[in-house]
């Protein structure tokens, strides 16, 4: 057997005996591949397929990972590349709340090791200035009634960044770059699974504040002058808050505030470096 299909092996092998031993309510049945497309995309045709709430589909490897706006998602092993089947009775407005549960769950964990994590609106989580992890919301709402949200985190674990294009690879970083030595898998996925539990579950008891309140504590986009780029327009201002279901409010330089749903931001103090 060649190295490279024992690693394989070990990979689905290891991670579906660890899922055994987890007893956390939002994993109810972890779906382990080597391989994938995209996790994301197998989620979705699973909870089309009327997949339960709990499913989680992980890969260890994806061949055509996607990001936000249809961006790639450059998945090489060593990182964590997953997707969350939810299906909260709630309003479907709220759903834009569920990207910074997991910010929120990342925020932790990476912080149980040490380090200083941030969250850039919306949902970037962020160490020293660069990205360490990205989150894809994708969901099927009917009217007012979600049918289903797939929650997808790709999260550079132990890549080394050198590994990445050239283009992302200043704006980037991973757990074994911050600290210089790797992280065990299997320990960051049930410190994360733990910490995606406990926000989750503010989320089905809908209480949003507290949400808030943690994002707005992790968060350094408040108060810095930014740029978004929206589906339709750019604008610029400072960003002076978030509402009720995560949108960002922009202050603009004519004095508007301007409500903005879904965005790309780019902070101005980093504009020129980058
Ligand atoms: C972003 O910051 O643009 C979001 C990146 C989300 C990437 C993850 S990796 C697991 C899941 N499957 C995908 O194809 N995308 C998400």
């Amino acid at each position: 057997m060649s190295k490279r299909c024992m690693k394989e092996r070990a990979f689905v092998k290891k991670t579906r005996e660890f899922s055994k031993k987890l007893h956390i309510d939002v994993v109810k049945n972890l779906l382990v591949f080597d391989e994938l497309d995209s996790t994301n995309s197998t989620a979705k045709d699973l909870a089309h397929d009327g997949a339960e709430e709990g499913t989680i589909v992980i890969a260890r490897t994806q061949n055509q990972g996607r990001g936000r706006f249809d961006r790639i998602w450059q998945s090489p092993e060593g990182g964590v590349y997953l997707s969350f089947i939810l299906r909260p009775r709630i309003s479907a407005e709220k759903t834009s709340l569920l990207p910074f549960v997991a910010a929120l769950a990342l925020t932790k964990t990476i912080e149980s090791y040490g380090l200083h994590a941030t969250i850039k609106w919306p949902n970037d989580v962020r160490v020293n200035g660069k990205k360490i992890a990205g989150i894809l919301l994708e969901s099927e709402v009917i009217g007012d009634t979600i049918n289903y949200v797939v929650v997808g985190i790709g999260m550079n674990l132990n890549i080394d960044i050198t590994h990445f294009s050239t283009d992302i690879q200043p704006r980037s970083t991973s757990m074994i770059h911050e600290l210089g030595s790797p992280v065990d898998y299997h320990e960051f996925l049930q410190t994360f699974f733990i910490q995606f539990g406990s926000f989750y579950k503010l989320f089905v008891e809908q209480q949003y504040d507290r949400i808030i309140d943690e994002w707005k504590n992790h968060t350094d986009t408040l108060g810095k002058t930014i740029r978004v780029q929206t589906s339709t327009e750019t604008l610029q201002g400072i960003a002076s808050d978030i509402d009720q279901s995560g949108f960002l409010l922009l202050r603009t330089e004519r004095g508007e505030t301007k409500k903005i749903m879904s965005g790309d931001c780019l902070y101005f103090d980093e504009l020129y470096h980058i």
